[in-house]
């Protein structure tokens, strides 16, 4: 069945949206995205993904098309035109179509930004038996751009990373750059040393996960330690858990890194945990 998107204030069927050749993020991926959860046809976390868009868009001098809370008019539409239960909802903004391919920024105020909203159905996506039984990583190294804080629509690298995994037999990559962990390519990285949860502190090195900021607020408000430093491949090989976490993942454990079976190759129970409190709490907080 065919979905109704939205598209720089229309919404259509998605056979009938378009976006020009000339849309700067098409030529030049000068766009920004978030990725929003749908659990019981609720949006997790939309304040947190509107707040990192506007970051977002203010680091590269973007405009937004929309406020606020005309946003979360378009995602709740978005979700009860498509009767999505569990899923997620797409946003991308660009720059916008300035009439040609240049280089340089259009002069403000002479092109209108491209705003580009979908749903995706993901039936079984809190219940996810991925979740039940651990995902396996490999490393490879992280050679994106210097600017990860911001969400743009660069992610030929991160497909790459995928694709590496893939070839490997393994369900993802963890970046690696100057024999640091930075993180997965779709999603932030832990170790649990422990009852210590480790994970890289935040820098223009890796994005500024929503699902990581939650995380790490319940996991403080329940007396766990956190301690927000870098870690090498060699100390999450020897780690007690590790797991990785993402607005589509929620807290997802890893089993295996780089060929190393951690624990006896099952999920954790900090991760475990973590996962359960995320999803009571989100859904309790949910719009
Ligand atoms: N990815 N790091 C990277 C490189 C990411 O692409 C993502 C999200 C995260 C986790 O951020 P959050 O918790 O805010 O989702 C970390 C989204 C889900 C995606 O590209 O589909």
């Amino acid at each position: 069945m065919s979905r109704i998107v939205y598209v720089n204030g229309t919404y259509l069927p998605e056979e009938e949206a378009t976006v020009s050749i000339f849309d700067r993020g098409f030529l030049m991926a000068d766009g920004v995205y978030e990725v929003t959860s749908v659990l019981d046809g609720k949006l997790i976390d939309f304040a947190g993904h509107a707040a990192r868009l506007d970051r977002s868009l203010r680091e590269l001098d973007m405009d937004s098309p929309v406020t606020t809370e005309e946003l979360l008019e378009i995602h709740r539409r978005l979700v009860a035109e498509n009767a999505i239960d569990e899923g997620l909802v797409y946003l991308q903004i660009t720059r916008g179509n300035p009439g040609d391919r240049d280089f340089a920024f259009p002069e403000p105020g002479t092109t209108a930004p491209t705003i580009v909203l979908f749903t995706q159905a993901k039936p079984g996506l809190a219940d996810s038996p991925a979740a039940k039984k651990g995902i396996r990583v490999i490393s490879i190294p992280d050679v994106r751009w210097g600017r990860r804080d911001i969400k743009t629509v660069q992610l030929l690298y991160p497909s790459l990373g995928k694709m590496m995994a893939k070839k490997a037999g393994a369900d993802d990559a963890w970046m690696v750059e100057d024999g640091f962990v930075t993180e997965g390519t779709s999603n932030n990285a832990y170790i649990v040393k422990g009852s210590r949860i480790i994970t890289r502190q935040l820098g223009n090195e890796i994005l500024h996960g929503i699902t990581r900021a939650a995380i790490l607020r319940f996991a403080r408000e329940a007396q766990m330690e956190v301690e927000e430093r870098p870690f090498t491949v060699d100390e999450a090989r020897e780690a007690d858990e590790a797991f990785i976490t993402s607005a589509s993942a929620f807290v997802m454990p890893v089993v295996e890194i780089d060929g190393q079976v951690l624990r006896d190759g099952t999920p954790g129970p900090v991760a475990r945990r973590l996962r359960e409190l995320y999803l009571d709490e989100m859904l309790k907080a949910a719009v």
